[in-house]
């Protein structure tokens, strides 16, 4: 059976009875399946005419009639009986989002597990018949250079080296391994890469390992956004799909290659001259790269397979970097709390600060860490996918067409990325949308949007205007369908107020809960950083309006970027920086939230919208 997805004019076959989803995942063509094809968020819709079976139920809840008449389907539900023709609109591709890529500091001094020797080997002769890699060891014990052992790779690289430039090599050394030699002539340029693995987007870095400098960076939208927008969707794939790990973890390593091609291309260098790899992500992104079962860390007691920073070869994991290369991942603190975490405290170094210290990344989970060299305690919340625009019947990434800045003063403005006509909101959009509503009285505290009647009678009848529907249907139209992408306006429902509120609700209680372990107050904290992407565009006055974290009147509100790729960085740079990630993990507490008894309570409390909710 041909099955054709316009606009991009791909013909693909499909089998009868597959989803129109399962036959774009296998033409290559990206389709939004936020639910990770459950049937659950609406966001895979396509259109066709014909060739498909009959609308299920999950359909009939998702699409209106109008749309149902228009031939929208959704494409993880429908079935293929016969040749189809699909279009997938505008609202349902995925677009390229913008990715963070800077962090801190990054500040460490050079310390890299690479090394180079140039030497020159004295010629063999017949009275002195020395083997090559024999001659080799004694010419640099007689320089100085610590012992080396060889790799089958320099082995085999050792007697057309020596040859081809009169006994001028030289050896790249990885610790104790000679890992590559080379006529002296040729020259090496020692490089790394360190990537952050995020649940929606990879970000790589090529860094120069002899002096420390950036040399490119390049990003992607991870590809396993396919099969869901967060991870409990990606671990029910690979749970419930047989081949689901295998894509998964091959997903992820041919996104690392594509970076891999795209940086070493911009810095004009080759794959082959990158000798290590450090990589973070949260606990589920690292066990998928690795190829490890994730399931046990969606069920209780959320256990991770493994902890610890673990380094393989990356021809094993099939990297396309130099085959000797090793690739490693920071250590992950508990099952909700990765190795990603693990890069934002050695980035911001909240384990040697003399006094408490906050940091919270908000990604698509929001993990937080709060104290000093004295204690430090992490946990992490359920927070993430409204922050991340997902579950959220306007909400989108931060692409082209998201409204990411909103001011209501009286007047509703607001910025869309890209100049273009918008389309959604993003996090940061809908924090500062959510602010402004409440300031203006277009919602309460407990969250619930005024009907037209009683804002005219306040100040707000421009904001009347803007409300339409009723009771649980209410909704604020934030952009009339004149303005909207494809005539359509951007409306925020009484139901996504109440996902931001749950979201806001579970960091909130978060920050509560380890202010209250650790015996303190908001008051004793002297610095919060705020990281990740909606960290970090997120404004703290928004964020303080809704009560997303509460005041903290003695503290510099910090947003650092993208502090888990700097710790990769760092670590990459750095022995050093390496061997500390695993004295963090030492040093770290980790608390889980739905151990503690007063979590409802505390979340409860967290829902009230407002600078002290
Ligand atoms: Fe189809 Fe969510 S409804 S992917």
């Amino acid at each position: 059976m041909k099955i054709k997805f316009q606009p991009y004019g791909v013909i693909a076959e499909a089998e009868a009875g597959q989803t129109v989803l399962q036959a774009a995942n296998a033409a290559g063509v990206d389709i939004e399946a936020v639910c990770g094809g459950r049937g659950t968020c609406g966001k895979c819709r396509i259109i066709a005419a014909q060739g498909l079976g009959p609308l299920t139920e999950a359909e009939r809840r998702r699409l209106s009639p109008e749309e149902i008449a228009q031939g929208y389907r959704l494409a993880c539900q429908a079935l293929i009986e016969g040749d189809v023709a699909v279009v997938v609109p505008e609202e349902s591709r995925i677009s390229e989002v913008s990715i963070l890529s800077t962090g801190i500091g990054d500040s460490v001094s050079l310390d890299p597990w690479l090394a180079t020797y140039a030497v020159q080997v004295p010629e063999a002769t017949i009275e002195d018949q020395v083997a090559d890699m024999d001659n080799l060891v004694r010419t640099l014990a007689a320089a100085g250079a610590p012992a080396l052992r060889p790799t089958l790779t320099a082995a085999r690289q050792l007697p057309a080296a020596l040859r081809a430039d009169e006994g001028r090599v030289t050896i790249v050394a990885q610790g104790q391994r000679m890992v590559r030699i080379v006529p002296a002539s040729t020259g090496v340029r020692v490089l790394g890469m360190a990537y952050d693995i995020g649940t929606t987007t990879v970000v790589g870095y090529l860094m120069d390992l002899q002096t420390g400098e950036q040399l490119a960076v390049a990003s992607l939208l991870n590809p396993q956004t396919r099969y869901g927008d967060d991870v409990v969707s990606r671990i029910g794939f690979s749970r419930d799909d047989p081949q689901g790990l295998d894509t998964l973890h091959h997903d992820i390593i041919q996104a690392m290659n594509t970076i891999i091609e795209r940086v070493t291309h911009q810095a004009k260098v080759t794959p082959a001259d990158v000798y290590a790899v450090v990589a973070v992500g949260n606990t589920t992104m690292h066990h998928l790269l690795w190829g490890i079962d994730p399931e046990a860390l969606a069920r209780s007691p959320y256990v991770p397979a493994v902890t610890e920073a673990l380094g393989v070869r990356a021809t094993e994991l099939g990297l396309r970097v130099y085959p000797e290369a090793e690739v490693w991942t920071l250590p992950n603190i508990a099952g909700w709390v990765g190795a990603d975490t693990t890069g934002v405290l050695l980035a911001t170094r909240l384990h040697t600060h003399e006094e408490p210290a906050l940091a919270i990344d908000i990604g698509t989970n929001g993990e937080m860490a709060l104290g000093s060299r004295e204690r430090l305690i992490t946990c992490s919340t359920a927070a993430g996918p409204a922050f991340e625009g997902a579950h959220l019947s306007c909400g989108m990434r931060a692409a082209d067409g998201a409204i990411d800045v909103v001011t209501i003063n009286h007047r509703v403005e607001y910025h869309v990325i890209g100049d273009v006509p918008a389309r959604g909101v993003c996090g940061s959009g809908l924090v500062d949308l959510v602010a402004g509503m409440l300031q203006s009285g277009v919602i309460d505290s407990t969250g619930m949007m005024r009907d037209a009647e009683a804002l005219r009678n306040g100040n707000g009848s421009e904001l009347a205007d803007r409300v339409v529907g009723e009771g649980r249907q209410r909704q604020f139209m934030l952009v009339d369908p004149e303005s909207g992408a494809g005539g359509r306006p951007v409306l925020v429902t009484q139901r996504d107020v109440r996902e931001l509120q749950l979201a806001k609700g579970a960091i909130r209680a978060g920050i509560q809960i380890l202010l209250k372990e650790l015996g303190i107050t908001a008051a004793d904290v002297k610095r919060v950083y705020l990281a990740g992407a909606f960290g970090n565009y997120i404004r703290p006055t928004s964020a303080l309006a809704i009560g997303l974290i509460p005041e903290f009147p003695n503290a510099d509100i910090l947003p650092v970027g993208n502090a888990a790729g700097s710790g990769a960085k760092m670590a990459l740079l750095s022995r050093a920086a390496l061997r500390e990630a695993s004295a963090i993990l030492e040093h770290v507490e980790y608390l889980e939230l739905s151990g503690r008894p007063d979590f409802q309570e505390e979340f409860a409390e967290a829902m009230i919208f407002g600078a002290s909710g």
